[in-house]
């Protein structure tokens, strides 16, 4: 897939917002994508959290999975199903390593999150840190794109309670975040809905992002 590593707005030193990554028709076929693995096997369920709480998105990890009750990588989906995950197929992994250098960074992605929220998805603050402890330290970056409706994402410090910034992630728009952004608290609070090209036919929106650090 191609890319348009266009503009980037530097929002903190290492996090930049990359608006209109990818045309319309890539959103479409990004979109179609996005559907196509959720509705693979194993495909999309809604992870439930180490305190008992369902999330609000819907979730499909590619590569590794993201284990929601022991924050951590696994070959399956042992706290749902225990089924294998799906690959990280090789031109979405090129897309995480395009965004990234977009950004100026670079990144060997073996993990891939897709999130779908629903029109009253929302993501609360977290930091990413489940990756390998070197790729944190060396600030590998976490890569994102968003298809559909407008989120509303917010950044924050490295503590919770810090202050944040919201960022309007609009569809085909990259975020990325690494070196001394790496550790920043983030997450969603929610989304402009009706917002998402029509041609998408999407209501709500697909959030990927892409790791380096899952594999032991
Ligand atoms: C995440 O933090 O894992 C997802 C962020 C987003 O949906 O933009
Ligand atoms: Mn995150």
């Amino acid at each position: 897939m191609k890319t348009d590593a266009g503009t980037r707005i530097e929002i903190f030193p290492g996090a930049l917002h990359l608006p209109g990554f990818l045309s319309v028709a890539q959103q479409y076929v990004l979109g179609a994508r996005c559907r196509s693995i959720g509705t693979g096997s194993p495909g999309w369920y809604v992870p439930t959290v180490r305190g008992g709480g369902k999330m609000s998105v819907r979730m499909v990890c590619l590569g590794y999975h993201w284990n929601p009750k022991t924050y951590t990588y696994e070959t399956r989906r042992q706290d749902y199903d225990g089924q294998p995950v799906q690959a990280l197929p090789g031109d979405l992994r090129d897309l995480g390593v395009r965004l990234a250098g977009a950004a100026g960074m670079q990144i060997a992605p073996d993990v891939c999150i897709l999130n779908y929220y629903g029109v009253d998805g929302k993501m609360g603050l977290h930091q990413d840190k489940d990756e390998r402890p070197e790729t944190l330290r060396a600030g590998l970056p976490i890569v994102s794109v968003s298809i559909g409706d407008t989120a509303k994402f917010v950044l924050g410090g490295f503590n919770r309670k810090d202050s944040t910034t919201t960022v309007l992630l609009k569809s085909g728009d990259g975020f990325v975040f690494g070196g001394l952004s790496r550790l920043r608290y983030h997450g969603v609070a929610g989304l402009l809905p009706g917002t998402a090209p029509r041609g998408l036919a999407l209501n709500g929106r697909f959030n990927l992002t892409f790791r380096e650090g899952a594999a032991n």
